[in-house]
């Protein structure tokens, strides 16, 4: 395949690139930075913003297949930050697609885009957007997705895969963050309870990623569709993050506190940095508590059956691999 693969500077966008890469497709990245290390083993490397069109329709052209990787992520911006690289950007590559004739769009959504507050537990892809959303991220998630759904047609064949809680070797928001957290003592476990999540090691992703690639056309079953992606193995929240700190040579979260106090300080942090304009993001959101306080796990049996994917690297080898990923490169040092 002649791919691109947007934000492929990132996590999941550089596990991607490297993966087309290594199977032998010509692959070139598109993002704001600069990847000497993915120029390295062959990947064509432009730089450019979402927000400008001819960038997009620039890097777009003569393409085989555009994944769309790329996204505003994390718990705090302003709204018209994460609608100019969510939405506008997935405008602007839609446009580019057609305008140089790509046959196939594999955008990489996500699973909050129908996360309404409550319990997941077991839903499958009929589960529709909520009325409301409860962050930037996730509204701007749902609104590119719909637009990159309804864009589907016999000349330009679009799938959306939403992978949930993406991690492994790489990892560049997670894992980082937790490590930070737990090494200055502001890790706590929120609430009495464990509730169940769903994850999905950075390999499995990759593949599904490749496998809607090689067979997304226009009459194929997978266009014009969501998927939800993950391990199909939800543990409790806390066993997840113990087991990556673990894997960091960190002790276990112990000290833990009430959902009602983390709540309170999650809408103290969201005021200060809201009115005194505080540089980079709260330690606590409203987003990232209630995230952590309720279950979110998915039915994958569409993937399995439409991708013909299934998830091959399990929680336990995972986090060995996770183990000597960080024993080797040494990512958290000082
Ligand atoms: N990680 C997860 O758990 C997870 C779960 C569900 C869905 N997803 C989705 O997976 C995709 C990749 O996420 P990730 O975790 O790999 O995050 P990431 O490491 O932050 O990658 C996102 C990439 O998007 C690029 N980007 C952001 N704004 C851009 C802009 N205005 N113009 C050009 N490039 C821009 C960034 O590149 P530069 O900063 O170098 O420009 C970055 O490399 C996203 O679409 C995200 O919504 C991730």
């Amino acid at each position: 395949m002649r791919a691109l693969v947007t934000g492929g500077g990132g996590f999941l966008g550089s596990a991607l690139a490297r993966r087309l890469r290594e199977r032998g497709d010509e692959v070139r990245v598109f993002g704001r930075g600069s990847y000497p290390e993915l120029e390295a083993v062959g990947i064509d490397c432009v730089r450019g913003d979402l927000g400008d069109a001819s960038a997009v329709g620039a890097a777009c052209e003569d393409r085989d297949v555009v994944f769309h990787a790329a996204a505003k992520v994390g718990l705090w911006g302003r709204y018209r930050d994460y609608f100019a690289a969510n939405v506008t950007g997935t405008k602007n590559v839609l446009r580019a697609c057609a305008e140089h004739g790509v046959r196939k769009l594999v955008f990489t959504g996500s699973p909050s885009v129908v996360f309404d507050g409550t319990d997941v537990e077991g839903w499958n892809e009929s589960a529709p957007y909520p009325r409301t959303f409860d962050s930037h991220y996730s509204r701007t998630k749902a609104e590119s997705e719909a637009m990159v759904l309804a864009s589907n047609h016999d000349k330009l064949a679009t799938v959306s895969l939403r992978p949930h809680l993406v991690w492994g070797p790489g990892d560049r928001h997670l894992l980082p963050r937790m490590v930070a957290k737990a090494r200055s003592g502001r890790l706590f476990r929120i609430g009495a309870h464990s509730k169940r999540v769903d994850t999905i090691y950075i390999d499995d992703a990759v593949e599904a990623h490749i496998l809607a690639a090689v067979q997304l056309s226009p009459l194929s079953e997978l266009a014009g569709n969501a998927y939800f992606l993950s391990a199909g193995d939800p543990r409790p929240v806390w066993e997840i993050v113990d087991r990556m700190l673990a894997a960091a040579g960190l002790p276990p979260v112990r000290r833990s506190v009430p959902v009602g106090l983390a709540l309170a300080a999650a809408r103290i942090c969201e005021a200060s940095w809201g009115l005194l304009g505080l540089a980079g993001e709260p330690p606590l959101t409203g987003f990232l508590v209630r995230q952590l306080t309720t279950a979110h796990w998915f039915d994958i049996a569409a993937a399995r059956r439409d991708l013909a994917w299934s998830p091959r690297v399990g929680i336990e080898e995972g986090m060995e691999r996770l183990a000597q990923w960080i024993r080797a490169t040494r990512p958290f040092d000082p």
